[in-house]
């Protein structure tokens, strides 16, 4: 492992256009890097230089430690992308030191969703909080990590800007590395956490909240989109399908579907699976999410009266709905998964696993139902436990130090960061280039504002 640390090479270098002038020249001034050969433009902006000898001393001690020892690396994760606002430790060898996860759940009860503003509230309460459990559990102080990771993309501008103003406060304090984390990239890679076997290519398989996305993981850092979703993910459809079924929204909606289906029949209601037709891997929720909304209607189902104070009667058709729901709902991802892993072989065929993670993969029916597709197709399932397919601290940490090994991360912030500093923030940040056979025709991709995707702006260092 120790061969594979590089020096300081910030994965931010690879912006196109820093706005920080990050001078080659203060960096070596100082002996930090001894083999910086181009300017480094962090994650943050910031109009003035922020070089100090505090941190560049430190940090030196600090990279020297990390090259010769790998497996004494311990890197904080702190994650804030969406509702959950979490941390863990973790060491390079794999042990989770501590993983503690706050949501919001009340907030999500109320507002059927997640609401940015009161999620950037509900952050901003807990942070600090949480951190500090993590080091606890851990027992473990600031002074015993080797670096800090956070989650910068993709997810909600203000919510990721918490972890990220934490975990610079935190890294500058201390003159830690900072690793900037893609979050879809750490529930792919966390599967190599939990199978150390688990070696590239493989193929990912992620569904959440937010997110459809099948992708062969040719390298770390190195995806190719295979298919996405044209516009709902499926954990939009199930947290709304609980919504409107009055069932028990605490724990999200996913797990309460999944429960109540379990009493229904799943061929009761012939809900249509989208985007037969299209003869791709991408993914369309929005179009059965309105068939859900209608058969809910036609049966005359009062949201506002809960699951649990319902007649029989009443709940039966809430069952029926569930579960019919829930087998088109995964239809849907069988059809695309398996079209998906024939892709994938023809380009890497020495691929043998898959990896299933997000939120949704916690499901057992949808696992279930995956594995029957890769084991037909003679690949192998891989889906972390539950509390490391939804979002959690350690995943981050972890693809931190997947990313820290191969010295992509950026150089401590400024102990003193201004609180107004411009933050490098990527809410809508593609993980891999796509397959050009994989384009939507249904999809009108908004192209605006969207970040260069993480696998090409690792190719664009490498050539460099
Ligand atoms: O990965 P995740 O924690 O956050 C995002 O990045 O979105 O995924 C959250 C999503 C929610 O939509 C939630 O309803 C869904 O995962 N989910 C489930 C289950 N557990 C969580 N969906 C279906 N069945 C479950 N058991
Ligand atoms: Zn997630």
């Amino acid at each position: 492992m120790a061969s594979n640390l590089t020096p300081f090479t910030s994965r931010l270098a690879l912006l196109r256009k820093p706005s920080i002038r990050f001078s080659t020249k203060a960096v070596q001034k100082l002996q930090f890097i001894p083999k910086l050969s181009r300017p480094v433009a962090p994650f943050l902006h910031r109009t003035t230089d922020f070089v100090s000898v505090h941190y560049s001393s430190c940090l030196k001690a600090r990279a020297i430690n990390a090259s010769s020892q790998d497996e004494e690396l311990v890197v904080l994760g702190i994650e804030t992308s969406c509702d959950d606002t979490a941390a863990a430790v973790v060491r390079s060898n794999g042990e989770i030191l501590s993983q503690v996860v706050s949501s919001q759940a009340d907030l999500l009860v109320r507002y059927g969703g997640v609401a940015p503003k009161m999620a950037e509230e509900a952050h901003s309460l807990v942070i600090d909080q949480v951190v500090q459990e993590a080091l606890d559990k851990a027992k473990l102080t600031e002074e015993d990590l080797s670096a800090v990771a956070v989650t910068i993309g993709p997810g909600l501008s203000l919510c990721l800007r918490v972890g990220v103003r934490k975990a610079r406060k935190l890294a500058g304090a201390y003159a830690l590395p900072i690793i900037g984390v893609h979050h879809m990239e750490a529930h792919a890679l966390v599967a190599r956490l939990v199978q150390s076997d688990l070696q590239f290519p493989f193929m990912a398989f992620l569904i959440s909240g937010g997110h459809n996305l099948l992708v062969l993981a040719s390298d770390l850092g190195h995806y190719i989109q295979l298919g996405t979703t044209i516009d709902d993910a499926i954990g939009e459809a199930y947290d709304k399908t609980a919504k409107w079924l009055g069932l028990d929204m605490r724990k999200s909606g996913g797990p309460a579907v999944e429960e109540l289906a379990r009493e229904g029949d799943e061929k009761s209601i012939i809900f249509k699976v989208p985007m037969k037709q299209h003869k791709d891997c991408n993914f369309s929720y929005a179009g059965l999410k309105t068939q859900v909304r209608m058969a809910i209607e036609s049966k005359n189902i009062d949201a506002a009266i809960h699951v649990a104070a319902a007649s029989e009667q009443d709940r039966k058709a809430r069952a029926d709905i569930a579960a019919s729901f829930q087998r088109v709902a995964v239809l849907h991802l069988e059809e695309k998964c398996e079209r998906a892993i024939e892709w994938a072989m023809k380009i890497e065929p020495s691929v043998k696993h898959l990896v299933v993670s997000g939120g949704v993969a916690s499901n057992q029916y949808v696992r279930s139902r995956l594995n029957k597709i890769v084991e037909k197709k003679g690949l192998q399932l891989v889906c972390p436990p539950p509390s490391l397919c939804s979002d959690n601290g350690t995943m981050i940490a972890w693809a931190g130090i997947e990313h820290f090994r191969m010295g992509r991360y950026d150089p401590p912030p400024p102990a003193c960061e201004p609180e107004d500093a411009v933050l490098d923030l990527r809410p809508r940040w593609p993980l891999g280039e796509e397959l050009a056979q994989g384009r939507s025709e249904a999809r009108s991709m908004k192209t605006a504002r969207i970040h260069p995707s993480l696998t090409s702006l690792i190719q664009a260092s490498m050539q460099q």
